[in-house]
């Protein structure tokens, strides 16, 4: 018998669900209220987990086996597993220098890292600590010219990959974010400072890093500008809605590849394939803005077929293991992403947490593809069970 490799990680974590009990007990209650809470009763946050319940794999004992290759192509590079990190705002305020401790190991350990544009470090920080392997992810600015420079930012640091979220129009009414006051722009109210209080890891690494700030959009705020200004220029400066022409104008001027994360419905599935982007990110935000829509999963489920050979089809939300990431590619996804469990990683071990989350995954993995018999990442469809 084969023995899974020496995926280094901490035995006392083996479950995303361990770590998220541990992150909960180190972040202070509103950070982790942000980080987990979906819009409105939470149900597609919910069935973003759940559904994953009902895919069955199929495994084949008596085949010839050489053994399992989790390697997978992606636009001209080749990873040593079919996932990566999803984009996350405000990273650094769940777990100070949380971009920094993601993105160097996702650099290590050969996944891509997506960055956000309202993240805690700056597209020139990322791009140092990865060597230039991350992702970015932009939220459309309103003027052309904030566009080009965050564009022209890109190559200057010789990002490749540009991920264009589309899916959020209006923002999603979170209820944990609206009672605890974690609004744009964040308060912090009494409640909030002693919910600090009692988390000191997290309120001494806080003092250490720096208060979080929108680091990629620090020059193009006013110097001095106050919190409570914050708001007002997040709404000036960023159009919720992408539409075609949007999408067209950034595919004329951006060399690299062009994705569009959000896609939840068969016209704009059909309307990336017109627009000629190389890859779509199936997502509803992690159940973050529609709480009456169907999980990424059931999308990915209705809209692979039609779509996998005009572009790649990834999915993100509710993935928490590696049989979860096994029944993504068996349902046809050529990549996935995950949010949260990096962030309980992070939360739950600090500056070992990018390292560990992305073993147990690989680890996780790996031994699902053995035990089916599935030697390569895109011959998982194979091993899905059809009844
Ligand atoms: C706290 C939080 C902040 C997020 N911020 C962003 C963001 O800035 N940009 C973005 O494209 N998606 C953002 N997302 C959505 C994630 O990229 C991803 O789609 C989602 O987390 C996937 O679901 P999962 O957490 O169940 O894996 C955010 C999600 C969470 C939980």
């Amino acid at each position: 018998m084969k023995t899974n490799p020496n995926y280094i990680y901490n035995r006392k974590y083996p479950s995303i669900k361990d770590l998220k009990e541990k992150a909960k007990g180190r972040i202070p209650k509103f950070a982790f209220d942000y980080l987990e809470g979906g819009c409105n009763e939470e149900y597609n946050l919910t069935i973003n987990e759940s559904d994953f319940d009902k895919i069955k794999l199929d495994p084949r004992y008596l085949r010839n086996y050489s053994g399992v290759n989790m390697k997978t192509e992606l636009f001209g590079h080749v990873y040593d597993a079919p996932f990566g990190i999803s984009p996350i705002g405000l990273q650094g305020l769940m777990w100070p220098n949380a971009p920094e401790i993601l993105a160097k190991a996702a650099c290590k350990q050969n996944v891509p890292y997506v960055l956000s544009t309202v993240s805690t470090a700056s597209i020139e920080r990322i791009a140092e600590v990865s060597h230039g392997s991350f992702w970015f992810q932009l939220y459309h600015p309103a003027e052309d010219n904030l566009r080009d420079d965050l564009l022209r930012r890109l190559v200057e640091v010789e990002c490749k990959v540009l991920v264009v979220l589309v899916d959020v129009p209006s923002f999603g009414l979170r209820y944990r974010e609206i009672k605890s006051g974690l609004s744009m722009p964040p308060k912090m109210n009494i409640q909030n400072v002693l919910q600090a209080a009692l988390r000191p890891t997290w309120s001494f690494n806080t003092l250490r890093h720096g208060i979080p700030e929108f680091a990629t959009l620090k020059p193009y705020m006013e110097k001095g500008m106050a919190m409570s200004q914050l708001g007002a220029f997040m709404d000036r400066t960023f159009v919720g809605r992408v539409n075609q022409e949007k999408v067209k104008a950034i595919r004329d001027i951006w060399k690299g590849k062009l994705i569009l994360k959000g896609i939840a419905s068969e016209e704009d599935a059909g309307k990336a394939a017109q627009l000629g982007v190389d890859g779509i990110i199936i997502s509803n935000h992690g159940g973050r803005q529609i709480d009456a829509g169907e999980s990424s999963i059931d999308t990915l489920k209705r809209l692979v077929e039609g779509y996998k050979s005009h572009y790649k089809v990834m999915m993100d939300g509710g993935i928490r293991s590696g049989p979860d990431i096994a029944r993504a590619l068996a349902t046809g996804a050529d990549f996935v992403f995950m949010g949260r469990p990096f962030m309980y990683g992070v939360g739950a071990l600090g500056e070992q947490g990018g390292d560990h989350t992305i073993s147990l995954f690989k680890a996780q993995l790996h031994q699902v593809m053995e035990q089916v018999g599935c030697e390569r990442a895109e011959e998982m469809r194979e091993f899905l069970l059809e009844i």
